[in-house]
């Protein structure tokens, strides 16, 4: 991999890592996974566990949400042993509130692999780390370079930005993306490929951003193509948006005398899988008047004003929800759970959401939680 990029664009000199690198060493973000520059010149190395849980939690999540998450796995589990020997239910409800939560399913049967299989020391190489479960090779690629020093090419949204406009690309994606890496891997420098890669995910979520880029503060300013074609903010160009569809449900929420509230867990597999929910009907495309036909308990139910609403990848979900109280426990599927512990239980966002519609109050506590 030559450390050097081709020429595309004849008005604009060639981008060098260096230039990048030496950005890198002022501005690094400074990152409770992350090995600073400087720490890193007086010998620091890299904890491959921490850079893979990071990698893991970042997947479609931003910095901002995954420090807390990141902060608390670390302190729960030191070890990627430590985390092997958790529960699932731990693992999950320690999860809940990022989302995505068949990364949580992959990360726990990730973490046992490592522990069980290879005495707790991750793979070094992609090919290595793409055989572990939950490793794509997006991940496979950032731990190899960022805890390994492999001259891996990392590439992320962002990085697909920042390459895109260096070199004027200007195919939709995804069809763009090869031509993208190809640029990227000739830019992966042999020194400090894992700083190169984590710089190049900085500049992109820093001064490389989606609208108005700070392109005079950029340490490639020169050799950006679109730059100097003045068409950084329409790069890349990305296909068209498909429309969500909104689907429709209920959600019924169930006290019995002690204040305890009913909760089941989902199915292993499929969206949400493995959480816990308040019970709710099917999600349905059509809008149908709500019922309490899917109910878990045949009693009094009060139909709440508002409605529920939460956007997930496919589609948006618009749930009304029900309460009543139980006359008796008996027949009724599911845990029933002092309000005071719901956040134990591994609730995601939207069930959280119920929550806060059906009892202000008890809600409060996820605030305190992540
Ligand atoms: N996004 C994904 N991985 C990242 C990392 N290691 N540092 C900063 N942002 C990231």
């Amino acid at each position: 991999m030559a450390s050097r990029s081709k020429k595309t664009d004849t008005s604009t000199p060639l981008p060098t890592a260096r230039q990048l690198l030496d950005w890198y060493d002022r501005h690094a973000r400074d990152l409770p996974w992350r090995i600073s520059p400087k720490a890193r010149k007086k010998g620091a190395v890299a904890d491959p566990y921490k850079v893979w849980l990071s990698e893991i939690m970042l997947q479609q999540t931003t910095v901002k949400t995954v420090g807390p998450y990141f902060l608390k796995f670390v302190e729960m589990w030191p070890r990627v042993e430590d985390l092997a020997a958790a529960s699932s239910p731990e693992v999950m409800s320690a999860w809940a509130g990022l989302g995505y939560y068949s990364r949580a399913r992959n990360l726990h049967a990730c973490a046992k692999v490592v522990a069980d299989q290879h005495g707790g020391t991750f793979p070094q190489t992609e090919d290595g780390l793409l055989a572990l479960p939950g490793i794509g090779p997006y991940t496979a690629a950032a731990v190899a370079s960022i805890a390994f020093d492999q001259p891996a090419a990392v590439m992320d949204g962002n990085v697909e930005r920042v390459v895109s406009r260096l070199f004027a690309i200007d195919t939709p994606l995804p069809v763009a993306k090869t031509h993208i890496k190809e640029r990227l891997n000739e830019l992966v420098p042999q020194k400090r490929p894992g700083d190169f890669a984590q710089a190049t995910m900085d500049l992109g979520a820093t001064l490389c951003s989606p609208k108005k880029p700070a392109c005079a503060l950029c340490p490639w300013t020169e050799e950006c193509a679109a730059n100097a074609k003045g068409i950084a903010e329409t790069l890349p160009v990305k296909p068209p948006k498909k429309a969500k569809p909104t689907r429709y449900g209920s959600a019924y929420w169930l006290t019995d005398a002690k204040g305890h509230v009913l909760l089941r867990t989902r199915p292993p597999k499929g969206l949400l899988g493995g959480m816990d929910e308040v019970p709710g009907s099917e999600w349905s495309e059509q809008t149908t008047q709500p019922t309490t036909d899917e109910a878990p308990a045949k009693t009094d139910w009060q139909q709440l004003p508002g409605k529920v609403t939460h956007v997930f990848t496919h589609f948006a979900l618009e749930l009304t929800v029900y309460t009543a109280q139980a006359a008796t426990r008996s027949k009724v599927e599911g845990d029933w759970v002092p309000l005071d512990a719901l956040a134990q239980r591994a609730l995601p966002t939207v069930m959280r959401k119920i929550v806060a519609h059906a009892d202000p109050e008890a809600a409060k506590q996820f605030r305190k939680k992540a």
